[in-house]
């Protein structure tokens, strides 16, 4: 369920003409919807009727403002990068709800998160084991950790967001988690106070998770013979939306299915929705450009591209696609592509849709997880701006990038100046 509604005639982001903030703050623009934010984290996160902490996936969607206002709803958040550390704590964001992944976390981000005394490191090697050890006796510090197991599950999903297979480069393989929570428990500087494991993206059916958790509670028991005592069951993210015909379950299975399996478990479940809580509340608006015909193709031409949203490129993905105004035309099969030199730069491919003319706007739908934070400046195009509604209300929370902001970072080279060694 998301506030993207079509009422006399148009399509409204709560209750704002999305025609209005076309003319108010151009095209391509991300929209997203404050009140589908706020529905979908309460609805995750009272789906589980048992002591937890839901981290939202910052590398979902990090703008600023979504992580304030979740944050407001009670979010912690799950972070990958100091980056996205640092993001957090300017939201506001209480340090002890946020969990801190990723196989290949640097000296000067472990320190960051050390300092601002985060929740729990979740840790994918013993050399990064070692390394936080150290970093914490430099600091003075206790690390609390989680191993994050890779419990051999296939998720069912994109081959590129499968994350928990024993050929994916993420965790520690479960037959050495024993051992290495051993090492964990002798080495300075470390608590071990958790189990993790985050299988996969867009996981459509509830098996995986449940066949994940059962792996995780034969290690909790064995860890708890001996006495290593694990207060924290982190499951990751990754359950579905549908962007077209999938039928993901709704919060509440996923909640209850695991509730269930964790009666009697003593434990506080740690969970990393992204997508859930931001895929559908945000769409992308864009503007016809162009119509051009080929012997066997249609094209409509638009002002989004690939550097905009790289999900159909790069993960053959699908995102509804429907008019801001429609106006009742026939439908034709069309390739929607951006103005980026790549073949592969397209949203949609032979898509039927209403026969559009140049000015027009278009929706581009589930598109507020893995868009604005995928995008980039390829071709030298400023990113998009942002735009957050509340009711009546709309906020630019990014101003479209300028092309300033394209060389900003730059120099230019003089030669015999300014060289160094
Ligand atoms: N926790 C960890 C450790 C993760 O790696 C991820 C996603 C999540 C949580 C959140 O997963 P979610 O609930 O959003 O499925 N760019 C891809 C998705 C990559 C996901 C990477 N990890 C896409 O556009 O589909």
């Amino acid at each position: 369920m998301h506030h993207f509604h079509y009422q006399d005639g148009e399509l409204w982001a709560e209750d704002v003409k999305v025609t209005d903030l076309a003319e108010r703050y151009e095209t391509p623009l991300y929209v997203y919807s404050a009140a589908t934010l706020k529905r979908h984290f309460q609805a995750f996160d009272s789906a589980f009727n048992r002591p937890h902490l839901c981290c939202f996936s910052v590398k979902s969607n990090s703008n600023l403002s979504i992580l304030k206002l979740l944050g407001q709803f009670g979010a912690g958040m799950d972070i990958v990068s100091g980056g996205e550390l640092h993001r957090a704590l300017t939201a506001g964001i209480d340090p002890h709800k946020i969990v801190f992944s990723g196989v290949g976390k640097q000296k000067h981000e472990i320190q960051a998160a050390l300092m601002a005394d985060i929740l729990i490191f979740n840790i994918e090697s013993v050399q990064e084991l070692y390394q936080l050890s150290e970093q914490a006796q430099f600091l003075g510090k206790t690390a609390r950790i989680s191993l994050r197991i890779n419990p051999d599950i296939d998720p069912q999903t994109h081959p590129y967001i499968s994350t928990g297979l024993e050929q994916n480069k993420f965790g520690i393989d479960i037959s050495q988690a024993l051992e290495t929570y051993r090492l964990a428990q002798q080495l300075p500087g470390i608590d071990p106070i958790g189990i993790d494991c985050h299988i996969g993206s867009q996981l459509t059916k509830i098996s995986p998770f449940l066949d994940a958790l059962e792996r995780l509670k034969d290690l909790y028991n064995q860890l708890s013979e001996q006495d290593i005592h694990i207060k924290y069951l982190d499951l990751g993210g990754g359950l579905g939306i549908p962007y077209s015909e999938e039928t993901p379950p709704h919060p509440v299975e996923l909640g209850q299915a695991l509730t269930k399996s964790l009666q009697g478990y003593d434990l506080t479940l740690i969970l990393e929705p992204g997508r859930v809580i931001s895929g559908n509340a945000g769409i992308l608006v864009t503007r016809v450009l162009f119509f051009k015909q080929s012997k066997t193709k249609n094209f409509v031409v638009i002002d989004a591209a690939m550097n905009d949203l790289i999900r159909p490129s790069l993960y053959n993905a699908y995102h509804r696609v429907d008019e801001v105004v429609p106006q009742g035309r026939d439908e034709q099969s069309v390739d929607i592509v951006g103005p980026i030199c790549e073949t592969g730069d397209f949203l949609a491919q032979d898509r039927l849709i209403p026969q559009v003319s140049p000015g027009e706007l278009l929706a581009v739908y589930t598109a507020g997880a893995y868009g604005f934070t995928m995008s980039s400046q390829y071709n030298s195009r400023p990113r998009a701006a942002e735009v957050l509604i509340d009711g009546d209300q709309s906020y630019l929370i990014r101003r479209r990038e300028i092309y300033q902001d394209l060389m900003a970072l730059e120099k230019p080279y003089l030669d015999g100046e300014g060289g160094t060694m």
